[in-house]
């Protein structure tokens, strides 16, 4: 039998996931494992002949250990691919060791726009801040919202979060009041939330990575901001579903611009929240769509190679793929090799006993606007 097979059927494609599952990024490292075992159960582990092994590690989002983890997956377990990174320095550390191997790197979490020009084998099916932070800036000053306090993660996401909704919110008449960057690791808002409320915006600006919102919006509403008037808006990530449910009615009415929500009203969501709510008994996240959309983009590309694992050959499949994805349609900027999807803007509200990002309008076909000009 085995000689009517092609030499490589027999052989396992692996890929080494490489995420935070432990530390403060828990939460992002939790939900791409489980959307991956999730695609997985749903599509089988078998495509294009060729038998799919995951190789699990945890870096606890540390970029020194992305980079080891990183050289012992490709050198030792001979991964064909590297996928996962829960942080943008994380995915940066691992981008020399894809180019020097030729493997793809596809990234499932991270957020920083120039992040896919530091390797030709990067390909991201996550978000960039730049994606809804400039549509939240537009919104924001079109709609009453005059002075803006800002508080933003100090690391590269939070920058470009912050510069991209600068941008476009001053461009818009808007005026920044107060501007604050709180520490990545286990930050203590309520020094900074003191300084907001004295400042006395229309609203705050927020990007905290996903995992912090519960925490944040717990010191929002013990130093009583969401009482003051202070509204929060920012990119979604501060109102994660995975975390949106326990904040209380402090979240209420507030305003974000994301790419994903749980209650985004289509039959492949419907059908992906029971199945992943079937399967962990919680609601998935946007980084677990990051996760699901990141396997589904391999398997079509090793189904399009026939299941060869070449690095080239796999990166050009991805390139120009388009899906419909729970998040709604998404493709692949064959230029960029970074994600094209929608930016909704969203409300929380509740919605049969649970709060929810209902989305109330649609920006389509977003690329990322904050890659280097050149
Ligand atoms: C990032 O580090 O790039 C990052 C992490 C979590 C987010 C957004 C961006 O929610």
């Amino acid at each position: 039998m085995l000689g009517v097979m092609p030499a490589h059927a027999q052989e396992t494609v692996k890929i080494g996931l490489i995420l935070p599952m432990t530390g403060g990024q828990a939460s992002t490292g939790r939900q791409i494992d489980n959307a991956v075992k999730l695609y997985m159960q749903q599509n089988g582990d078998t495509v294009a002949g060729r038998k799919i092994e995951i190789i699990l590690k945890d870096d606890a989002a540390v970029p020194d250990n992305t980079k080891r983890l990183a050289q012992e997956l490709i050198v030792n377990d001979k991964v064909s691919l590297i996928a996962g990174f829960g942080v943008t320095p994380a995915a940066l550390a691992a981008a020399p060791l894809a180019t020097q191997a030729k493997i793809p790197q596809i990234v499932m979490a991270a957020g920083t726009s120039i992040i896919t020009e530091r390797s030709p084998y990067i390909v991201r099916t996550s978000f960039t801040l730049a994606q809804s932070s400039t549509i939240i800036g537009d919104w924001a000053a079109k709609n009453g919202i005059k002075k803006v306090a800002t508080l933003t993660s100090d690391y590269a996401p939070g920058n470009d979060a912050l510069n991209f909704f600068k941008q476009n919110f001053t461009a818009g008449g808007g005026e920044i009041v107060e501007e604050v960057k709180v520490p990545l690791q286990n930050p203590d808002f309520a020094p900074f939330l003191q300084r907001m409320k004295d400042a006395r915006p229309d609203a705050m600006f927020v990007f905290v990575p996903a995992g912090q919102g519960g925490n944040f919006m717990k010191q929002y509403a013990e130093r009583g901001l969401d009482k003051s008037g202070i509204r929060v808006i920012g990119p979604g990530d501060v109102m994660d579903d995975d975390l949106l449910n326990g904040m209380g009615d402090a979240a209420l009415g507030t305003v974000t611009a994301h790419l994903y929500s749980a209650a985004h009203p289509s039959a492949a969501n419907r059908e992906f929240v029971a199945a992943y709510k079937k399967a962990f008994n919680a609601r998935p996240g946007f980084m677990a769509v990051g996760g699901y959309d990141g396997i589904r983009l391999i398997y079509e590309a090793l189904k399009k190679t026939g299941g060869k694992t070449d690095g080239d050959a796999l990166v050009e499949a991805m390139k120009g793929m388009k899906w419909e994805s729970p998040r709604g349609p998404i493709s692949i900027d064959p230029e960029t090799r970074d994600i094209v999807q929608n930016i909704y803007i969203r409300k929380v509200e509740r919605v049969d006993g649970e709060l929810y990002n209902v989305e109330f309008a649609t920006f389509e076909a977003v690329k990322d606007s904050g890659k280097t000009r050149k």
